[in-house]
């Protein structure tokens, strides 16, 4: 079975958040008794610290005890796809130093790790007959978790489809993947859950919907035109649903809009601009159906879906996790029948190493605070959070990696703020344990604490490491 959370576990956890914020207004009321002002923030006790990572992007292996083919495979030996050539067939060799990995992790100090299963090691051909061997190596990797007192969090789908399903019924632009996707879910649940108490569906639908088949930028690589690609989307939101159904799973997704000025007019347009513009899976998976704004926007595009689809989508979740890297929207209030405004990015916004990471740390305070609202969630977890960094060597051979640590303690702190407000955050996955095959970037964008060498495998923890690690200890943000 699945763990639950109780209700009144969660109330004894909001209590404990209300009672922070409480506390520290009184001290700066009175001045007296004497508060340190510039002690770190704490956060509640039962937080959990956790990291992650997904199998493609670690593991390498690829061709090892019986796993078949995935679209990333083929999609990163297609000759200029990848920006440095690379592909993920040998990765960080996790498959083989999986017990190295978790001693960095515990090495960390932190209490989870969120890492994801490669469907074709389990099923080569994506339905049909199951592969034990492949999902041995998770159980193996499970039980080293367990035995170094680290809880794992498994993530289902992290965008690496067996190729055999795209080659026969077109991927996600079936709902025989849907199906498939429920009985490879079924399957791993019956092996894992003893153990693995918390289970992640998809990683990102958003991105591997949008980028995979609409753009054609991420594999499998079609640019369907949209109401195919709105069709797709709703397949995965029927795969998660079924998924939901046969093990009691959880989604994740990509967040909300930030409001440009927080005026109360503008945060309620925000709300309004979350709603919409993720009607299209988080949305449906957690109403149970398409907004009429969605409805009416795609017209003849929207997908196609039958009363009983909707209800499966709308099977209810115990947790939503929430990737938060940079903003996507500011909006503003708007007299137009939408309700916000959408503001244009000025080329100015700064960024990160990666270009597309904007930077702004507000939006781990309010997207968690803006979907707690209009979905009534009650508990969310950051799913992934991070950056990537130049990340050079020093002549010292240490990498001092402060763009990093300025992005984490700034997110970190507006991530405190909305749990000391009462925001129901449960869990923070920094992403990434270690620098990794980040897609069509290649090695070129690491994202990790500790840095790999991928000549050598070596892994050596940057300064970051140092600093998450003294989060976690203090269970606050160090001043
Ligand atoms: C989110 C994705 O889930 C992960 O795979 C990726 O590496 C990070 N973003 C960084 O781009």
């Amino acid at each position: 079975m699945l763990a639950k959370f109780s209700r009144r576990g969660f109330a004894k956890l909001a209590g404990l958040a209300a009672l922070g914020a409480a506390a520290g207004a009184r001290g700066a009321e009175n001045d007296a008794p004497a508060v340190d002002r510039h002690a770190p923030a704490p956060f509640p006790k039962e937080f959990l610290w956790g990291t992650a990572t997904s199998s493609y992007q670690i593991e390498g292996a690829v061709n090892e005890d019986g796993r078949g083919k995935s679209i990333w495979d083929i999609f990163s030996h297609t000759p200029g796809k990848i920006e440095d050539g690379s592909t993920g067939d040998r990765a960080n060799e996790h498959y083989h130093r999986y017990k190295e990995d978790v001693a960095l992790i515990k090495a960390l100090g932190v209490k989870a790790y969120r890492f994801s299963i490669a469907w074709p090691r389990v099923f080569p051909e994506g339905t049909g007959q199951p592969n034990p061997k492949g999902l041995d190596f998770y159980n193996r990797l499970v039980d080293e978790l367990l035995a170094n007192g680290i809880t794992p969090y498994a993530t289902l789908y992290h965008w690496d489809l067996p190729q055999a399903l795209q080659d026969r019924v077109g991927g996600w632009q079936s709902s025989d993947t849907s199906k498939a996707f429920a009985d490879y879910a079924a399957y791993v649940a019956a092996r894992l859950t003893d153990r693995v108490k918390t289970v992640f569906t998809v990683n990102e639908v958003g991105r591997f919907v949008n980028f995979g088949y609409g753009w054609g930028i991420d594999a499998p690589g079609p640019k369907l035109p949209t109401a195919q690609l709105n069709q797709a989307r709703h397949h995965v939101a029927l795969g998660h649903g079924l998924a939901v159904q046969a093990i009691r799973a959880r989604p994740r997704t990509s967040p909300p809009a930030c409001r440009a000025i927080a005026t109360p007019d503008n945060i309620r347009a925000a709300e309004i601009a979350t709603r919409e513009l993720n009607a299209g899976f988080l949305g449906v998976v957690l109403e149970g159906k398409y907004t009429d704004g969605l409805l009416a926007y795609a017209g003849a595009d929207a997908p196609k879906f039958t009363p009983d689809e909707l209800k499966i989508i709308g099977t209810p979740n115990d947790f939503v996790g929430l990737n938060i890297y940079a903003p996507q929207f500011y909006v503003t209030a708007s007299e137009r029948a939408s309700g916000f405004h959408v503001l244009p990015f000025p080329t100015s916004f700064p960024h990160m190493n990666s270009e597309w990471l904007r930077i702004g740390p507000e939006v781990i305070y309010w997207a968690p605070r803006l979907a707690a609202k209009v979905w009534n969630i009650e508990n969310i977890y950051i799913s992934e959070n991070g950056t990537s960094s130049e990340d050079k060597i020093a002549a010292d051979g240490q990498v001092y990696d402060l763009d990093r640590i300025m992005f984490l303690r700034n997110y970190l702190t507006q991530m405190q703020r909305a749990i000391s407000e009462g925001v129901p955050i449960r869990g923070y996955f920094l992403w990434s344990l270690m620098d990794n095959f980040e897609w069509i970037f290649g090695y070129g964008k690491r994202f990790g604490v500790y840095r790999v060498d991928f000549e050598t495998q070596a892994r050596v923890p940057k300064l970051s490491a140092a600093f998450y690690r003294d989060v976690v200890a203090r269970n606050a943000i160090g001043v």
